[in-house]
């Protein structure tokens, strides 16, 4: 039998590589706190179980590829609201389209937008360094090139755009940025948006702006793609959008990760051909599922109550580690601490305290000291503010 040996890619996924490290290793304690997966732990909002429950009798309709007329016009308006773009610049019929998850979404978007060749070479797929592992696996399935872009501390967490030599811009077929960043929670500011879809247009790349956790945040709204490319202006088609996309997701904003419920925006020419792609084998999001994304779209009070909660995570995060290999970021829910050797601290953190975390490493490529997750782990500061504080109190006295 013959596997497409694209698939053994799939092997370096974190959570395979962290389940190979604790293996055989039995904590000491009873009481375990799993900090390793950004699953928000709060209630969901109860509008999902209305919602979908008076949809019911939609079970037996194949929902449309490109979701309903209620749901992209709530998707425009929240766009437009949150990021201040002037009312119907986005077209809610050309711009938007639902998807199963940003992670399918961010996936579906590297296979329709990667070409054969770029630039007479093989077509490359850039991210950040460390990064969100679908970026990576839509550049080995499209057989693109991932090339890893170093966003270390001494960078801001953020790649060094004019470092990215010309040629290499040349070949980039689609680049993903996270903001705030998982794992670090790096908020981009705007000119650096702005920076990257000059680049993108100069250099006939896609941009795509990875934005799932831009409603969670500590100080102000962190900027978007969307605002960036207004700011811009029009782009080699004529267009705001031109070569630009950005992701958002019901699963951090509303603590949904279950509802599987995100949309991609920006360039129509992307949208469509994304739609097409999803169309042929996708998943298109059921219309129950789609009428309660619609009503959570359009509501604001559920996503203040869980950022109040992670903010003060983050107050606790701040009250053990401030100074200790760590800085309160502006956005995400990460804590992205330096502890010197994230796969050791992981084992001890599990051994000894029951508390599970993610090795850095595992979210960035790179070997030994070249790895630059390599001295921190993740955790994610996704319970109640109860639970997290404890957990950490755990974490600080073990280090
Ligand atoms: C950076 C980033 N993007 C996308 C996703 C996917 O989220 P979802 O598919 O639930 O929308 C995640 C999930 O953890 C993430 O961390």
């Amino acid at each position: 039998m013959h596997l497409n040996p694209r698939i053994d890619s799939l092997s370096a996924y974190p959570f395979k590589r962290l389940a190979d490290l604790l293996a055989g290793i039995e904590p000491v304690r009873a009481d375990r706190v799993n900090l390793t997966i950004g699953e928000p732990q709060f209630a969901p909002p109860p509008a999902i179980a209305s919602v979908v429950s008076a949809h019911a009798h939609l079970w037996n309709k194949y929902p449309p590829n490109t979701g309903t007329p209620e749901f992209r016009a709530a998707a425009a308006s929240w766009l437009s609201k949150r990021f201040s773009l002037p009312i119907d610049a986005l077209d809610p019929e050309r711009s938007v389209v639902p998807c199963s998850g940003t992670r399918e979404g961010l996936f579906m978007l590297g296979l329709a937008a990667c070409p054969e060749a770029k630039a007479g070479k093989r077509p490359v797929i850039a991210m950040p360094n460390p990064f969100y592992h679908v970026y990576e696996t839509a550049a080995n399935i499209a057989g693109a090139e991932a090339v890893f872009l170093s966003a270390e501390a001494t960078g801001g967490f953020l790649p060094a755009l004019d470092a990215i030599k010309p040629d290499l811009l040349d070949r980039i077929a689609v680049f993903f940025l996270c903001s705030p960043a998982n794992p670090q929670g790096t908020i981009a500011p705007t000119d650096y948006l702005s920076e990257l879809i000059r680049l993108a247009r100069k250099h006939d790349f896609v941009v795509a702006f990875d934005e799932c956790y831009s409603e969670v945040y500590t100080g102000a709204p962190p900027p978007g793609g969307l605002g960036a490319a207004l700011a811009v202006g029009p782009g080699p088609r004529g267009g705001w959008l031109d070569n630009v996309v950005v992701f958002h997701s019901l699963s951090k904003r509303s603590s949904a990760p279950g509802l599987r419920s995100g949309f991609m925006a920006g360039d129509p020419e992307l949208v469509s051909a994304f739609a097409r792609l999803v169309g042929s084998a996708g998943v298109p999001t059921p219309l129950p599922l789609l009428a309660a994304a619609t009503a959570l779209w359009s509501d604001e009070e559920h996503v203040e109550t869980y950022r109040a909660a992670y903010r003060e995570n983050f107050r606790a995060a701040e009250r053990h580690f401030g100074s200790r290999g760590w800085r309160a970021p502006g956005g995400g829910f990460y804590l992205w601490l330096d502890v010197g050797d994230g796969e050791a601290v992981a084992q001890r953190l599990w051994r000894d305290g029951g508390i599970r975390v993610m090795p850095g490493a595992y979210m960035a490529r790179g070997t030994g000291a070249a790895n630059p997750g390599h001295r921190y782990i993740r955790a994610a500061l996704v319970h109640p503010p109860q639970v997290t504080a404890d957990a950490l109190a755990r974490v600080a006295a073990l280090l």
